[in-house]
């Protein structure tokens, strides 16, 4: 099995960039930029990443940002994910990034977008990776704030080619951003927005109606709306599912209990993701030997797997069509 998952050609749709710093990267760029971390070795790092929630996680990950100030840093965390993805035969990456946790430290919206797009560049050069990049709204923040991030965006809008909604979900619904998403439709985004990770089924069929989404992140607690799944197939919207992040972050009480084969089998287009590997334990790779390990899959359900992961994909039907 580990040796198929390592040959399948995949695509990953569900990746935050800053949840890609490894903790040997974040100790190097805090010494650089002279930060001073609340951990003194890296051991106690990892020992730090013992989640009980998507908030316990977040508060975290947020602190870890920090440590991106310059270009360069916001380049060298991309440069690394993409190797591992070189590493892992991914061959197409989607990744999400969160402008508002850096504008909101004084770090320029230009600053991050330029560092992550060299990196982006230089890997399609150099290592043959197709990639996009998806600018992602802090749920947590304001409409206004929402509405700011979009309109700084469009000065970059040959390098972003859509728009996400990530942060702490309950109590933050997509009907609070329905008026900016539909600002983003117009411009030409496409969208895609984070649904039913903790927060219920309504929230997908909010994304779904409100947000007009193109791809729900996560969406695994649509199964408890039998109608959504049914729409859910019907129209073939996808779920970029995360299972290494769903056990770290309690969402399902253990691998053997994610529904991601379950929904596979009634013919919901699911992909497997990463999420955040760094604090997760786990890229891609780990994410497909984790779901085959606990989950009874069969060989020509992993293929599928990683085909849905272009078909899911923004690729056009020609580069789909390259790619499987
Ligand atoms: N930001 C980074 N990872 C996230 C996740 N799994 N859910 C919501 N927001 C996030
Ligand atoms: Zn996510």
């Amino acid at each position: 099995m580990k040796e198929l998952i390592a040959k399948l050609p995949k695509a990953e749709l569900h990746l935050h960039i800053e949840g890609s710093l490894e903790p040997e990267l974040m100790f190097a760029l805090a010494q650089k930029n002279n930060i001073t971390l609340p951990y003194k070795t890296i051991e106690e790092v990892k020992n730090a990443y013992n989640f009980t929630s998507l908030q316990s996680f977040l508060d975290i990950y947020y602190a870890g940002a920090n440590v991106l100030i310059t270009e360069s840093d916001f380049f060298d965390v991309t440069w690394a994910y993409l190797l591992t993805c070189k590493a892992q035969n991914v061959l197409h990456v989607e990744i999400f990034f969160d402008p508002q946790t850096h504008t909101s430290r004084g770090i320029a919206f230009e600053t991050v977008v330029n560092g992550i797009t060299k990196a982006l560049q230089k890997g399609e050069i150099e290592l043959g990776i197709s990639s996009f990049l998806i600018m992602c709204f802090l749920r947590h923040l304001s409409e206004e704030e929402a509405f700011k991030t979009l309109q700084e965006s469009l000065l970059f809008k040959d390098k972003i080619l859509g728009v996400g909604l990530d942060s702490s979900e309950v109590g933050h619904p997509p009907s609070k951003f329905e008026r900016v998403f539909a600002a983003c439709e117009n411009v030409g985004y496409k969208i895609v927005a984070h649904a039913g990770e903790e927060g219920d089924s309504s929230y997908i069929w909010e994304a779904i109606n409100l947000l007009h989404v193109k791809r729900i992140d996560h969406g695994i607690r649509c199964d408890e709306d039998a109608t959504l799944v049914e729409f859910l197939i019907e129209k073939q919207i996808p779920l970029t599912v995360c299972p290494l992040s769903n056990v770290k972050l309690r969402a399902v009480s253990s691998m053997r209990e994610h529904n991601i084969i379950n929904l596979l089998r009634k013919g919901v287009l699911v992909t497997i993701n990463s999420d955040d590997p760094a604090y997760f334990g786990g890229y891609i790779n780990e994410n497909y030997e984790a779901v085959a390990n606990s989950l009874h899959v069969s060989q020509e359900e992993l293929k599928l797997l990683a085909q849905n992961s272009f078909k899911a994909s923004f690729l056009s039907e020609a580069q789909k069509q390259h790619f499987t």
